[in-house]
């Protein structure tokens, strides 16, 4: 996929207007120069978002009004899909509250029809450039699973996915959640470690009745000579077979990590990634230095936010800053915590709905507004809710092991998919059993 140095990279570009003429036209235009090359055209949005999932061109140059699916929702489709692909929207139509919407809709540039060719050239490469992080970092992603995978295969180590759980809220539910996540993902054959990164005020100990002896603190002084071998022989074992690495036991001890060695938690996970699945992490809301190479170095980042005003804005500031810092898209996983049911709405509270709509994000799981005692149980026994409840089936269990499954077919789906994928294409021969 990466390009040589020095060759000229083509951008690929494909072509929504339900109008056969004016795609034609476009196209022609775009004949003209050298490093465009046109992969594709679809004549309405539906169309549009199959080709850009199925094509992923860098470019994608579409009309806002169109039959079937509208360039808007097209747009909004994509953007979540292939993140990679740059959408430049045209209409005759030029007014702000056009172009606003437009760019709501997740549309990097806005073309006036009929479409001018020096605009039309120069706004292709403007958003081509824009992109650059975005397709590195996607490019480099892609290598880190193929890495992964080629490390579970052949030498017996995992594939170190690390799930940070978070929200800029306290209080939000973030221990819970990851106490609960690390033990929905634990299956045969799955190895899971949970980490308490909220130094100064970290609750796994109390959730889960560990103490421990090894906590971050002695792990952060000596992270150099750290090894796999060492971590597995010092780090604590619940009841329930899952691995877990506490906070220091005094908010002052947390100052030391915090001021002398901010990564350290960072380099921790990073050494030994490889003989985990799944780390999940938990975390405070305080932004600070720790958090932020937490959350560089994730593989996803579940996103806690309540249904409320206050709630919704923040973690909007942590999205923007998420796209700023260059991450994908889809690292980000929003979570809704206490959500309404109807009757609750009306005293208040927002819909998982909406605040997807104000978000642009889809919500992955909303997790309902339980009674108190139900955590309290669990909090008492010492072990996560899901372990404490008979009927796994009800809130908030039922959601808990719904987002454990969720991220598991994705992170771990996607290692399997690309396995086949890659052994298909290096055997073009061989595919007997091909579907
Ligand atoms: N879905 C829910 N319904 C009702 N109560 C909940 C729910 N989720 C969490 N809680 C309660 O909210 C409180 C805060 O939860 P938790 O400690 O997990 O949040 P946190 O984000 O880790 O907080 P902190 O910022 O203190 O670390 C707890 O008392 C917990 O029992
Ligand atoms: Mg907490």
């Amino acid at each position: 996929m990466s390009n040589e140095q020095g060759e000229k990279r083509i951008i690929t570009i494909l072509l929504v207007d339900d109008i056969p003429e004016t795609r034609e036209n476009i196209k022609k235009l775009l004949a003209f120069e050298p490093d465009f090359k046109v992969i594709g055209a679809a004549a309405n949005g539906r169309e549009g978002v199959e080709m850009a999932k199925e094509l992923r061109p860098d470019i994608i140059i579409m009309d806002i009004n169109m039959p079937d699916m509208d360039g808007l929702q097209a747009a909004n489709q994509i953007t979540k899909a292939v993140p990679t692909a740059g959408v430049i929207m045209m209409s005759v139509q030029t007014d702000t509250d056009y172009i606003r919407k437009a760019m709501l809709a997740g549309a990097r540039n806005f073309l006036a029809k009929p479409v001018n060719m020096d605009e039309l050239y120069e706004t292709v490469r403007n958003v081509y450039d824009q992109y650059e992080p975005i397709r590195h970092q996607m490019s480099q992603m892609s290598e880190m699973i193929l890495e992964d995978r080629k490390k579970v295969r052949g030498e017996g180590e995992r594939a170190g996915h690390i799930i940070v759980v978070y929200s800029p809220q306290g209080g939000a539910g973030c221990t819970t959640i990851a106490t609960n996540l690390a033990s929905g993902l634990m299956k045969e054959g799955i190895k899971v470690l949970l980490v308490d990164a909220d130094l100064q005020f970290g609750d796994v100990g109390v959730f889960l009745n560990m103490h421990g002896q090894a906590t971050l603190l002695e792990l952060a002084e000596s992270v150099e000579d750290l090894d796999t071998e060492l971590f597995e022989n010092i780090v604590m074992v619940h009841d329930s077979g899952l691995k877990v690495l506490l906070a220091p036991p005094r908010p002052e001890q947390a100052d030391i990590i915090i001021r002398d060695n901010p990564d350290a938690v960072a380099s921790i996970l990073e050494k030994v990634r490889s003989n985990y699945d799944f780390i999940v992490v938990d975390t405070s809301s305080h932004l600070d230095e720790t958090l932020a190479s937490l959350l560089d170095i994730a593989t996803r980042i579940v996103l806690i936010t309540p249904p409320t005003l206050p709630g919704i804005k923040n973690a909007r500031l942590m999205l923007d800053l998420f796209d700023q810092l260059g991450y994908p898209p889809e690292k980000a996983c929003l979570v809704v915590n206490r959500a309404v049911d109807d009757r609750q709405r009306r005293q208040g509270g927002i819909s998982a709905e909406k605040i997807q709509s104000y978000l642009k994000r889809p919500v992955r799981e909303k997790i309902p507004l339980v009674e108190e005692r139900i955590i309290l149980n669990a909090v008492n026994k010492g072990v996560p809710v899901i372990a404490a409840e008979r009927d796994t089936n009800k809130p908030p269990s039922k959601q808990y092991i719904a987002l454990a499954d969720a991220l598991m077919a994705e992170l771990m789906g996607d290692l399997e998919e690309e396995a086949e994928e890659k052994s298909e294409k290096s055997k073009p021969g061989l595919r007997l059993f091909g579907r």
